[in-house]
């Protein structure tokens, strides 16, 4: 696959394959919101969070039972990151894309911010700006302050303990938001994928599911990881300096 450079075809390739697929959804993960300022979890830098962090205990049931109020913590230390950043141009670009949909593994609000409507956006690993009852069989939901989120606290409904709306390793995706994510990416005619080591599954399988139904995939990412396989055409390189002008001027829609 040759890489996208300033002086190479690359990107006129992908600009040509978007403008000529009716069908088109973008498929997320932390690259995206790495130019933001938000730090993403594989990269080999020493903010990435799994480099400074063990996942398994912070981002598990086991780990939040365990330890519940270091859980919390680290969460609303996520979130005090989340409140003091913006979109950024890949955001933007995206958002211009209003009738194209949106299926990230982010769980900020930073294509929302940008300006996607809220149901253009399945965010297959919930939402950090929530927090949810841990009693499946309860429904408590309430939307968190990200300048100041609350210490670990009670359900005020049932009384078990309240966590984040985020999917943690070995739970369930919020099953309506995959059926729609699965069923879009089966009648795809592109699929562009950005920012997303694409290791974490079921999330990264739709990246095999959209080119098993014959979709064509484009990769965006400075760093050439798994989704590369499965690209026709891989553009190396930053979210905000690529979709600028691998965007401009097109109308992108994912139900046309
Ligand atoms: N523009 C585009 N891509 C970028 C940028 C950028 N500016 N900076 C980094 N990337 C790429 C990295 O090269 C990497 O391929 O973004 C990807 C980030 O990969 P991960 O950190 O693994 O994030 P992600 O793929 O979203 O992780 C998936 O893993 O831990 C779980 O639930 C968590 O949703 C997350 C899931």
């Amino acid at each position: 696959m040759e890489p996208y450079s300033d002086n190479n075809d690359g990107l006129l390739q992908a600009r040509e394959l978007l403008a000529r697929s009716q069908r088109v959804a973008a498929f997320s993960g932390a690259g995206l919101s790495a130019e933001s300022g938000l730090a993403t979890f594989r990269d080999p830098d020493p903010d990435a969070l799994w480099s400074r962090f063990d996942p398994t205990e912070l981002a598990s049931v086991d780990a939040f039972e365990a330890n519940p109020e270091r859980v919390i913590e680290w969460y609303n230390w996520r979130r005090s990151m989340l409140a003091g950043v913006r979109p950024n141009a890949a955001h933007r670009v995206l958002a211009a894309q209003s009738r194209m949909i949106q299926i990230t593994q982010n769980v900020d609000n930073l294509l929302e911010q940008a300006g996607v409507a809220p149901k253009q956006v399945y965010h297959l690993h919930g939402s950090i700006l929530h927090d949810i009852c841990h009693n499946s069989a309860c429904d408590y939901r309430e939307l968190v302050q990200l300048e100041n989120p609350s210490p670990l606290r009670d359900c005020p409904r049932c009384g078990a303990r309240l966590r984040p709306a985020v999917v943690w390793f070995g739970e369930n995706l919020p099953a309506k938001t995959w059926y729609r994510a699965q069923q879009l990416c089966a009648e795809l005619d592109c699929l562009l994928v950005v920012g997303t080591s694409a290791t974490v599954y079921p999330a990264a399988g739709l990246i095999t599911l959209a080119r098993q139904y014959g979709s064509s995939v484009i990769v965006v990412d400075p760093n050439a990881g798994e989704a590369r396989y499965a690209a026709d055409i891989y553009l190396a390189g930053a979210a905000g300096r690529i979709l600028p002008p691998l965007l401009a001027g097109l109308d992108l829609a994912s139900n046309p």
